[in-house]
């Protein structure tokens, strides 16, 4: 029997996704229509050895949250429970905490995912050969390639090419060390709890912090705290996959998530994409529509754009690689390309509202985004997609370009470049 845990972080974390998690916690912000953390479920739910999932974070308990759990375990038929740490415990302080409740029922071993990490999830293949490992205790990281340059910017790890023992691990260094980064999905032994538990009684006697002074004592990262002395113990081994990955950490990336989600729905979802029939709108490439949606048939989408519950797209509307969230409007003959259209806004007929994607080839499903960076070196906006927050108000006959817009506002004028409070 396996387990799964999803480190769904709290309501400090996920800020370069602001404005959108202002709303709900970014873990359950929609993706080719299902939140984020979905994805990881049912990959999970693929695996049938995991019996429960657990997921674990520092947010308050939310009508949301619940009910996301609910119809979740529903539709899996699957255990599913929220631990919620008192504080911000760490990638791996929050699992040692919660321990008891990880390995009660005995399991031989537990998934655990960074709830932000974007996957086709290949946990078949990475239990197969977590299985095939030399016996004794053992760790799996499933690692990822990336270019030189993007690899500063994660976890790198150097194997032995025969073993694909890790012989060194370092978070985020200042120069080259391995274009194999990790991909934040770990299959680990329950013996994992010894080696936290060590680092935990050294922390006690210690003042310290994981990244603030006001971090608990008992914050314990896994990157640079377990895998770094970890590497070259004989116990930690790296699983490559060859399918996509990215993470969803700015608003930016989640349009790119949605993309290879959808993308995904080929092989595991054909019958939930869209389809060009008589009397529907025309769909190009990728597109998903909420059963509830109200899209006229005059109205042309795609590729790579969501259209979620109850949004209503009028005549002649024109959307492409974007997504629109619950409740959005978009009145006759507006255009939306790259952006996200937040809950119950509203865009006007004829307005137009773009951004710049900041994935350079979209072709390449194992691009990294470069920069989620809000701002350049010369401290200008960096160009992004277009995001409206909730209940945002385009007028028609109105452009809104590279532009972030917070909730509740009613725009007057055209904007670009501009982040509006
Ligand atoms: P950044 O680039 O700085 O964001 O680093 P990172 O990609 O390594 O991310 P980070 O380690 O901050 O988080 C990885 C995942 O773990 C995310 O899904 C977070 O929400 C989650 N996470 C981070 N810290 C905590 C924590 O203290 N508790 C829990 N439960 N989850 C956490």
């Amino acid at each position: 029997m396996l387990k799964a845990v999803i480190l769904i972080g709290g309501p400090q974390k996920g800020t370069r996704f602001r404005p959108l998690s202002l709303e709900l916690p970014k873990p359950l912000f929609p993706v080719a229509g299902f939140p984020i953390i979905y994805h990881h479920i049912e990959a999970c739910c693929m695996v049938s050895e995991v019996k429960e999932i657990l997921l674990i974070g520092f947010y308050q308990p939310s009508e949301a949250l619940n009910r996301f759990i609910q119809t979740t375990q529903q539709k899996f038929k699957i255990n599913i429970r929220y631990l919620q740490e008192y504080t911000s415990l760490g990638t791996a302080g929050g699992l040692y905490h919660f321990r008891d409740q990880i390995l009660s029922g005995n399991p031989e071993g537990f998934f655990v995912f960074n709830g932000d990490v974007c996957c086709d999830f290949p946990l078949n293949d990475m239990y197969t050969f977590h299985k095939n490992l030399p016996n004794g205790t053992k760790y799996t990281i499933l690692a990822t390639e990336a270019t030189r340059k993007q690899s500063l910017n994660y976890g790198c790890l150097v194997e032995n090419p025969e073993t694909h023992e890790v012989l060194h691990y370092v978070e985020k260094p200042q120069t080259f060390v391995s274009s194999i980064i990790n991909g934040g999905v770990y299959l680990l032994s329950p013996e994992i709890f010894d080696r936290i538990g060590r680092v935990f009684q050294l922390n006690q006697n210690e003042i310290f912090s994981c990244d603030s002074f006001t971090q608990a004592k008992d914050c314990i990262r896994f990157e640079q705290d377990i895998f770094t002395p970890l590497a070259g113990t004989g116990s930690l081994f790296v699983f490559k996959t060859q399918g996509f990955w990215s993470q969803i950490k700015s608003a930016g990336s989640a349009i790119y998530a949605n993309r290879l989600y959808l993308g995904l729905y080929h092989r595991n979802h054909p019958e939930i994409l869209a389809l060009n029939e008589d009397g529907k709108p025309k769909i190009i490439g990728d597109v998903y529509i909420h059963p509830k949606a109200n899209v006229d048939p005059s109205a042309t989408l795609g590729p790579n754009v969501t259209v979620g519950e109850n949004v209503t797209i009028g005549a002649g509307v024109r959307v492409r690689e974007s997504i629109l969230l619950p409740g959005a409007t978009l009145q006759d003959h507006c255009c939306i390309l790259n952006s996200i259209v937040g809950w119950n806004s509203l865009v006007g007929a004829w307005s137009r509202v773009e951004g710049t994607p900041s994935d350079p080839n979209p072709n390449d499903k194992h691009a990294k985004i470069d920069s989620d960076a809000l701002f350049n070196s010369d401290g200008r906006l960096n160009p992004s997609i277009t995001i409206l927050g909730q209940h945002v108000i385009v007028p028609d006959e109105t452009i809104v370009l590279n532009s972030i817009i917070m909730p509740h506002k009613e725009l007057g004028l055209s904007y670009k470049n501009e982040i509006l409070l």
